[in-house]
């Protein structure tokens, strides 16, 4: 039997990253700032859904375009986690994106670069590699310089004429353009679902509306998820309003990328709307009041899930 027959998630990041996270009390701007630590691991909103499915117990292939030089550092990183590294190499090294976490005010600057610049061939070669791609496939994060708009939708219509359910979490113009593809889930915050529409979306009545129309554009789930007042489902049988249980904030950062994790693994295991909502909630409320520099664990993401309100609409 294949490594990784039990499978039966993967992932794709199209512009993978080291993150460099720099604790510091508070940072002084034009002044040598000294960190007591730094941890550099790699990262990407796919590769981040691939490390919270690992730790919910499920093997997934994460795949992408990833500078040929860096190939060696993810695949030591991902394999202990049970995660198959299966990136298609591109020349170049993939970016460092700089993360100031200042613990004092519990404020994180981010500084992305943008990334080595891609050749339209790779994502052709890409698609080739997708044949062994597994049932359902999550599409995550940004584009690198390079590719066209029309990536994720090339990508979305490739996997889905090939039978795969596809989860999509992007944002902007690539974004847009890959909703005509019809993925079988999105996963948009506020800002981004209104980025979309072209419109405030200033209550509830307004985002449940503003995912409806996502829904009716052929996208049979539409989750919209809201930061701290939680997220709202829009799923082919049920709507629900679920709201994560109180946790102590560590960091906001990811909570979006483990809500994926949790809507993919849900999908996989077949769980109810109900079901799939609290452990899509459970995990993005582990990932804000995770450990520093750790992960989540199980047993807590399943008592957060348990704990959450779900509110039918
Ligand atoms: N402050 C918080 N307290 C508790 N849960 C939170 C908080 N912020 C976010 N969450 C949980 O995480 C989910 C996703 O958060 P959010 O809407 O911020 O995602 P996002 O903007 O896509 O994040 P990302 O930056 O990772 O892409 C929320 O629906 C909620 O369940
Ligand atoms: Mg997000």
């Amino acid at each position: 039997m294949p490594a990784d027959a039990l499978t039966r998630i993967g992932t794709v990041t199209l512009n993978p990253a080291f993150d460099l996270t720099i604790p510091l009390p508070r940072l002084e701007r034009g002044e040598v700032n000294r960190a007591q630590a730094a941890e550099l691991r790699p990262a990407g909103k796919g590769v981040n859904v691939s490390v919270m499915l690992s730790v919910l117990g499920e093997p997934s292939r994460a795949t992408g375009l990833l500078g040929a030089a860096d190939c060696a550092a993810f695949e030591e990183f991902l394999r202990p986690l049970g995660i198959v590294s299966d990136f298609e190499p591109v020349p170049g090294r993939c970016r460092i994106n700089v993360k100031l976490v200042e613990t004092a005010a519990g404020e994180v600057t981010d500084i992305n670069p943008p990334g080595p610049t891609v050749a339209p061939s790779a994502l052709a070669a890409l698609m080739r590699r997708l044949e062994r791609a597994p049932e359902l496939m999550v599409l995550a994060g940004s584009l690198p310089p390079g590719l066209g708009t029309d990536a994720w939708d090339g990508l979305v219509r490739h996997l889905s004429a090939a039978g795969r359910r596809v989860l999509l979490d992007s944002s902007g113009p690539a974004f847009e353009a890959a909703l005509a593809a019809r993925p079988f889930l999105v996963k948009p915050n506020r800002s981004e679902l209104a980025a979309l529409l072209g419109r405030s979306l200033p209550d509830r009545a307004a985002l449940i509306a503003g995912a409806r129309e996502v829904q009716q554009r052929g996208v049979s789930h539409v989750v919209v998820s809201a930061g701290g007042e939680g997220a709202l489902f829009v799923l082919p049988d049920a709507c629900l309003w679920v709201r994560p249980p109180a946790v102590p904030l560590t960091t906001t950062v990811g909570a979006g990328d483990a809500m994926v994790a949790g809507l993919a693994a849900g999908l996989a295991r077949g769980l109810d709307a109900a079901a799939l909502a609290r452990l899509a909630t459970g995990c993005a409320a582990a990932a804000v009041s995770r450990p520093p520099g750790g992960l989540p664990e199980a047993a807590e993401i399943a008592r957060l899930a348990e704990a959450a309100h779900v509110e039918r609409l």
